[in-house]
């Protein structure tokens, strides 16, 4: 294992909680209710395509103009930015600093592959942003997750075989794209929904560089 590439969202720090009150106060000014269930189909998805799948929900796609949906996504981004405005170390999900610090020290690679294009702005409140060789721009990507390319240009722009990377994700989507980019997926959360992860653990506490590297030489030997 040369590589580690971290979704953000879910994963480094719980802004999935923020995503998700973001769009339910969206979903509640126009008639869609969004449970927690439904949110599971959010996670991982692009801005504007977890609008699009928010409206198919209740089949009002064509309820609204390109330019009145282009505002609702920036209504939504408006009230995520408020709720991330506090965000500190203090904010990093448990176990991410050790490991972060113990993938250096192991001269291993780090990557971001988000798909927020406000990563860079919550890498730099968590304090974190030095310990990432390279940052994938979401906005660069023709496909978003669960399409493997985000993985992929995370591989590339770190000059790292996909067969020595390893993703950790916390979305349904997310890992399908790891597992499409032919990397080792390690899913962080409920079985249930992340299922096709090479494992999966219930917290971020449980990633430690070993069990991240026994899984890697686990599954790349099964291969
Ligand atoms: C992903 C989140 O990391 O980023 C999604 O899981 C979110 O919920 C997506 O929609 C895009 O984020 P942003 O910050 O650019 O709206
Ligand atoms: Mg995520």
């Amino acid at each position: 294992m040369k590589a580690v590439l971290f979704d953000l969202d879910g994963v480094i720090t719980d802004t999935a909680a923020y995503h998700y009150e973001a769009w339910k106060a969206l979903g509640t000014k126009i008639g869609i209710d969004i449970d927690e269930e439904f949110n599971e189909q959010l996670k991982g998805v692009s801005r504007t395509d977890s609008l699009n799948r928010i409206l198919e929900k209740d089949n009002k796609q064509a309820a609204y103009t390109e330019a009145e949906k282009a505002a609702m996504a920036t209504e939504k981004n408006d009230l995520y930015k408020t709720l991330i405005e506090k965000m500190s170390p203090s904010d990093l999900l448990p176990g991410i600093k050790v490991l972060l610090d113990e993938l250096k020290a192991k001269n291993i690679k780090l990557g971001l592959a988000s798909a927020s294009k406000n990563g860079p702005t919550i890498l730099d409140k968590l304090q974190i942003t030095d310990y990432f060789d390279e940052i994938v721009d979401p906005a660069e990507l023709t496909a978003g997750k669960p399409d493997p390319e985000i993985f992929l240009t995370g591989a590339k722009q770190l000059g790292v075989d996909v067969s020595e990377c390893v993703g950790i994700e916390d979305a349904a989507a997310g890992i399908d794209s790891i597992n499409a980019a032919d990397m080792v997926s390690i899913g962080v959360g409920e079985a249930k929904n992340l299922g096709k992860a090479a494992k999966v653990v219930p917290s971020t506490a449980d990633l430690t560089v070993d069990l991240l590297e026994n899984v890697w030489s686990e599954t790349i030997g099964r291969a």
